[in-house]
């Protein structure tokens, strides 16, 4: 099959795609989502097979406007207040699932449906094309960095769907929050992205659970997404996430160069500038004090590393406010070790 890239002209023919059956690749402010018609049962079990994704891992619908009654159980209050102030934006709602709407490998079984608005014209465009809402799961081959940039899916999918929409460069680069509204502990985030924890309560003027925090009241454990028990993120070396200064770099970059390692460099650019002396392949993730720009990096940095030599990656730890959660998230997700 050939891949077809799509421009912001050509989006009616990206949506006649969708709407014949076959998957098309969507540029949305996050990452690159893979498309199909989320009614079209079979279409959404090749949405499965191309990526490799396990099977019990539900997919995200995506939608062009507010108006989503028709396709959920309930909308509570809250998603109300949510809806107004992040969509279009990097924030999916979890609700309980109507019957019968999506096709049902999208839920895979669950009692729950997620949906969000992505804040992308072409992505809305698509949608409001095809005249129905559309999966969207990240991208990528499962297990891989997720894509920030058409030619990213195309190194992953090139010969296996029928076309991508080019977007140019994503401009968050860490995919949406994931926020849960369907407990009756609360609202939990089950996946961090740009809408962090604080704006969160700050706009509810209530509590927002973490997936993993523990309740005082029952001693439990909060849930996360399904999809965040997979190895994610991962490119073919291992990762040893640095936090640290300098002297701790250094040390390091010693051990590995006395066991021969070919070292690869995923940092900011002021470490990268300290450490200039010693020969390694550097991929920078922007200055140190701009961590939106490093989210907006990283994924492109990992599948960097992916096309060289260096066998093992030595990456940048951010600080774990606004952004930088998400970022953190990720990071130590893919890494094997943390130093010190
Ligand atoms: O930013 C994003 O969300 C991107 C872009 C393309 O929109 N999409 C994305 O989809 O990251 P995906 O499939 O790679 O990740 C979806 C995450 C998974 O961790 C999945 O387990 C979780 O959302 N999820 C989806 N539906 C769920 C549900 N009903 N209950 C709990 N978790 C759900
Ligand atoms: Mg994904």
């Amino acid at each position: 099959m050939e891949t077809k890239l799509f421009s912001a002209a050509e989006i009616h023919e990206a949506g006649q795609l969708l709407n014949e059956g076959h998957l098309v690749a969507f540029p949305t402010e996050t990452v690159y989502g893979l498309a199909a018609i989320a009614s079209n049962d079979e279409a959404v079990q090749e949405v499965y097979r191309v990526k490799g994704r396990p099977s019990d891992n539900p997919l995200i619908v995506h939608v062009a406007n507010k108006d989503i009654a028709q396709f959920v159980k309930e909308v509570p209050e809250e998603a109300y207040v949510l809806m107004d102030a992040y969509w279009p934006g990097p924030l999916t709602l979890i609700f309980n699932a109507k019957e019968g709407v999506f096709a049902p490998t999208v839920t895979v079984g669950r009692s729950t449906v997620s949906l969000r608005m992505p804040d992308q014209p072409l992505a809305l465009e698509l949608i409001e094309a095809t005249g129905f809402p559309v999966v969207g799961p990240s991208a990528n081959t499962s297990g891989k960095p997720s894509p920030t940039s058409a030619a990213h899916v195309m190194h992953d999918f090139s010969g296996k769907i029928a076309g991508v929409v080019d977007g140019g460069a994503t401009n968050i680069g860490v995919e949406s929050t994931v926020l849960d509204l369907t407990d009756e502990r609360g609202p939990i985030i089950l996946r961090p992205g740009a809408i962090t924890k604080e704006m969160l309560e700050e706009t509810l003027g209530q509590k927002v659970w973490q997936g993993g925090d523990i309740s005082e009241e029952t001693n439990e454990e909060m849930p996360k997404a399904p999809g965040m028990k997979y190895t994610h993120y991962a490119p073919k070396q291992p990762i040893i996430l640095v936090n640290g200064k300098i002297e701790d770099w250094v040390t390091v970059i010693d051990s590995l160069t006395i066991q021969g390692k070919k070292i690869g460099l995923l940092a900011a650019d002021e470490t990268i500038e300290d450490l200039s002396s010693v020969k390694l392949t550097n991929f920078t993730l922007g200055k140190k004090e701009n961590i939106e720009e490093a989210s907006q990096r990283l994924y492109a940095g990992l599948r960097y590393f992916d096309e060289t030599d260096v066998e093992v990656i030595l990456a940048e730890a951010y600080p774990k406010t606004g952004i930088g959660t998400a970022l953190m998230n990720r990071l130590e997700k893919a890494a094997t070790l943390m130093y010190p």
